[in-house]
């Protein structure tokens, strides 16, 4: 009975000039509750982040993350209410990400949604992460429209997408071992980084020089596919060498000489996949996306080649609720039927058909 009530409410939204969607992450380490109206107009974001919690760890504990959240998601959710002056009344869906991501801090929103669904009797869109990511642009970029192709590199996914509509892509390569994020993350640690490292191998890169060549199998030259592993593995090598002999280590270069060999991975073997799509639009997305010597490459890449380059305003880059509202509307509008009280989280989720 909720089901048939809650599609028939979906289908008058498709018509209704203002879509005023609350939308819930959680599925690392960051709690955020957002209202997106019509998928592109963020009336309020707010992102409880864990960063300080995890840091002394070296990285994300499922547990601890699931517990916080746990603690933080009712107050963010009326913060972001308050933020855009708005009661539950005036929101017509609920959205939440219920997957990619840990499963214990992904079933946190999704139960918190399902509650408030029910309470509100009001639609419930279950969404992806990774789409949402992709959707941040949306945000960022009021014109951007599918078709296109997306860089989409966190800190759990690597891949090169031929996105297609809203709703619809094909997966034309992914990582094969680590994502890239991931691979920021453990060379920073071994160099004694902070928590999340990505940032901080890019703050550092900038003093050093790209002079240490990490000698490493690159497997799979040729291919649309990433390894990260080979590269990662080199770097924690050479440091733990280092140290061994009592040796001193340059971590700007260090920094520096990884993250190019990295950014010029995702560059060329991004730039060749568009050629063979005959594609000139590139959307990045994900964590990723908010380096900046990534940013200059592909700037200047794209301006040599007249390929249309969208990056995320920074602070959609990483995680965050609008992308999930964002992503929810278009859902909603190609057809995407409300989720039952049955829903449960994904940890893993397909990245669209794999091309081929
Ligand atoms: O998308 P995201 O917030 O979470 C996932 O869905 O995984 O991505 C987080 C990842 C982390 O690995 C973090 O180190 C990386 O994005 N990251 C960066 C930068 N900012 C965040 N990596 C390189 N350079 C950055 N500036
Ligand atoms: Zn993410």
């Amino acid at each position: 009975m909720f089901i048939d009530e809650m599609n028939e409410q979906l289908n008058k939204l498709k018509t209704k000039s203002s879509v005023k969607i609350l939308a819930i992450e959680s599925s690392c380490d960051e709690t955020s509750v957002a209202i997106v109206e019509n998928g592109r107009n963020v009336l309020s974001c707010v992102i409880d982040s864990q960063i300080e919690i995890h840091k002394r760890f070296g990285g994300v504990v499922p547990e601890v993350a699931s517990r916080n959240h746990i603690l933080a998601i009712d107050n963010v959710c009326k913060e972001a209410l308050t933020k855009a002056n708005l009661t539950f009344d005036d929101i017509d869906a609920i959205a939440v990400t219920y997957g990619a991501g840990l499963l214990g801090a992904l079933l946190v929103g999704v139960n918190y949604a399902k509650g408030l669904a029910y309470a509100l009797n009001k639609p419930l869109l279950a969404v992806s992460h990774i789409k949402g990511h992709i959707a941040s642009n949306y945000i960022s970029h009021k014109n951007l429209v599918p078709p296109f192709t997306c860089l989409l590199i966190s800190g759990g996914h690597t891949a090169i997408l031929d996105v297609k509509s809203y709703t619809q892509m094909e997966c034309v390569g992914s990582t094969v071992d680590d994502a890239v994020g991931e691979a920021f993350d453990k060379v920073a640690r071994v160099m004694g980084l902070s928590y999340p490292g990505g940032v901080n191998v890019d703050r550092l890169a900038k003093e050093g020089e790209s002079n240490i060549n990490f000698t490493h199998k690159n497997i799979l030259a040729g291919t649309y596919n990433f390894s990260f592993s080979g590269i990662k593995t080199a770097v924690i090598n050479y440091v733990h060498n280092k140290q061994q002999k009592g040796e001193p280590i340059n971590i700007p270069n260090i920094c520096a000489s990884f993250q190019t060999f990295v950014v010029g991975e995702l560059c060329n073997k991004t730039l060749k996949a568009m050629k063979d799509l005959n594609s000139k639009k590139l959307v990045v997305a994900g964590g990723v996306s908010a380096n900046s010597f990534l940013k200059k490459e592909l700037t200047n890449r794209c301006s040599e080649l007249n390929y249309e380059l969208y990056m995320p305003e920074l602070k959609y880059c990483t995680d965050n609720a609008a992308m999930i509202g964002a992503v929810a509307y278009f859902e909603m509008l190609n057809g995407m039927q409300s989720a039952d009280f049955s829903l449960s989280a994904k940890s893993t989720l397909p990245l669209g058909i794999k091309k081929g």
